[in-house]
């Protein structure tokens, strides 16, 4: 159990509001101009990645009370509690052990005082041969034919996961394996994955922690139904169908033989599953060897986060920057910007890790909160983004301080084009920083030929106060065990300042109310009588749709 402690409450937390009011106003230029050893001093570089944080506008004296309020809100404490599986996860009376899914120094991990790694290595073991099983072709579907595309069933944890890292691994993925996703319970998402593949050679891999959840539910018994009016024999889901959970009496209702199960833990939040059996469609489209270069990966950031000083500790001072724009700048949003198209759903991913995690409002003990907690999270490649929400980055009236990560070398060298999306990394970072001043805009109009009379009215339009915060994240290049660091890195991000903001991240009540709801709804909509139950906007609504379905 985590020790409950107001952030607000604490000495830091008063020195930081005071430190505010003094250094609001400064200008990062004037910090970069005043101190020239600024970049090395707010930059921290782990394995091949290079975390630039001195484009914030922070102080060493910002650091330290940061630090400081990461200690009396015994932050040491708490990352001990969840390594070594401590309880933490109260409201549901369950340990945080995601961190030994990847514990590939096989060191005991205990749980009710029995040690997990001997089952994680077992079920780790299960996906190494059934990965080779699939990729080698020795795998036969019902004809005889070798499996060619996997289908992953699930949602949220149990999908986003496999899918941004499947995204992110393309230039590592087999030939002969097509990976695809069906998540949502509109139909459309199924019938347009099953347009694409054969019953004869696909793999159905019905991925869900419960086993319960409607929409994985629903799609795995269309997926059932499609397979079956082709192959015309039960016994022959064995072949096509396997199961990812925990639930195991779910599995074998659903009539997956126990032999094509592979399991996990409750311990494992699905947010932070895909370390688990939920990679298994990672491990089947790149080879186990990757995918075990991946847990490699966030093994090495598990212990640089352990174990290093929290000055230089990337999680740490990551979480910390943040919670000084949340609660002090009044940020509400934080955009991550990867420059890197196979990264393009790592912002969805961690859009889920990060607000199902802290999305809270209420503290440990159960007691409203008088702060802000979690961020909005969002953010799309660059350059796309460029060209599409930056303006409000860069002249809006809300501080959105955001994460740019790149590699430095490209999967795809192809003419000038790395360069290219480099300089506007670069660039975008500089700019968001530095802005323009009344003076430089007018200087560029002189360069032009304008005279001021004729420009004076355009001034304000073109000049960028700067003074927008950015990370920048540059990495060697985009490899399994990169990946891997990266995504560990913004894990213990999200736990850190759960931790401060002294909530649970680790359950997500809020996504049940309306679960519960639906399912009332559902059954009205079978029929065809006006309902009358809800507040009059449902009832409108759903009595709208009554008719309107038989036009
Ligand atoms: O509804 C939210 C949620 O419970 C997530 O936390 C989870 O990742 C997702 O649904 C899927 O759950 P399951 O893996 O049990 O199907």
């Amino acid at each position: 159990m985590l020790a409950s402690i107001n952030p607000t409450q604490t000495q830091a937390w008063q020195a930081l509001s005071r430190h505010f009011g003094q250094i609001k106003q400064e200008h990062m230029l004037e910090m970069f101009r005043q101190d020239p050893e600024r970049f090395s001093r707010f930059s921290t570089q782990f394995e091949d990645i290079l975390v630039d944080y001195s484009k914030n506008i922070i102080t060493s004296e910002t650091k330290a009370l940061l630090l400081q309020l990461a200690d009396e809100c015994k932050l040491k404490e708490a990352i001990d509690k969840m390594f070594t599986g401590d309880v933490i996860n109260t409201s549901e009376g369950r340990a945080v052990l995601h961190t030994a899914l990847r514990n590939r120094s096989n060191a005991k991990i205990l749980v009710d005082g029995k040690d997990v790694m001997p089952e994680v290595n077992a079920v780790l073991k299960q996906i190494e041969i059934f990965s080779e099983r699939i990729i080698s072709g020795k795998w036969k579907g019902y004809t005889g034919k070798p499996i060619t595309d996997i289908v992953n069933i699930g949602i949220g944890g149990s999908d986003l996961g496999p899918v941004m890292v499947t995204e992110a691994l393309k230039p590592y993925q087999k030939p002969n394996i097509k990976a695809h996703f069906v998540s949502n319970i509109d139909g459309t998402h199924i019938a347009e994955t099953l347009k694409k593949v054969s019953p004869e050679t696909t793999l159905f891999m019905i991925a869900s922690k419960t086993f319960t959840t409607q929409e994985t539910m629903t799609n795995a018994l269309s997926a059932r139904k499609w397979f079956l009016d082709a192959a015309k024999d039960e016994a022959l889901v064995a072949k096509h169908f396997v199961a990812i959970s925990t639930n195991e009496k779910g599995v074998k209702q659903f009539g997956i033989a126990p032999e094509n199960m592979f399991v996990f833990w409750d311990w494992v939040g699905g947010r932070y599953s895909l370390w688990s059996a939920i990679g298994l469609s990672i491990a089947c489209t790149i080879g186990y060897e990757r995918f075990a270069q991946l847990l490699e990966g966030a093994h090495a950031m598990d212990e640089h986060f352990r174990t290093a000083p929290f000055e230089t500790n990337i999680p740490v001072l990551l979480g910390l920057i943040g919670i000084w724009y949340t609660n002090f700048f009044d940020a509400q949003t934080e955009a991550i910007l990867p420059y890197d198209q196979y990264m393009h759903r790592f912002a969805a991913y961690f859009q889920q890790g990060n607000m199902e995690s802290n999305g809270k409002y209420v503290d440990r003990t159960g007691k409203e909160v008088n702060y802000q907690t979690g961020p909005v999270i969002w953010g799309e490649p660059g350059t796309n983004g460029q060209h599409a929400f930056y303006q409000l980055i860069h002249q809006g009236t809300k501080l959105i301080p955001c994460d740019f990560l790149a590699p430095a070398i490209s999967h795809n060298p192809l003419g000038d084009h790395h360069n290219i999306l480099l300089s506007n990394f670069f660039a975008q970072t500089e700019a968001l920083m530095k802005g323009k001043t009344p003076k430089e805009v007018l200087d560029e109009f002189k360069k032009a030929g304008k005279t001021e009379a004729e420009v004076k009215d355009l001034v304000a339009f073109k000049v960028f106060k700067g003074n927008k915060p950015t990370n920048s994240i540059l990495f060697t290049k985009l490899t399994p065990r990169t990946l891997g660091s990266l995504i560990a890195m913004y894990e213990h991000k999200i736990f850190v300042q759960g931790v401060i903001w002294n909530i649970l991240s680790f359950d997500q009540w809020g996504v049940e109310l309306g679960k519960q709801l639906a399912n009332k709804i559902l059954p009205e909509l079978h029929d065809e009588y006006p309902v009358s139950s809800h507040d009059a906007s449902t009832n409108g609504l759903i009595n709208a749709f009554k008719q309107m379905r038989h036009k």
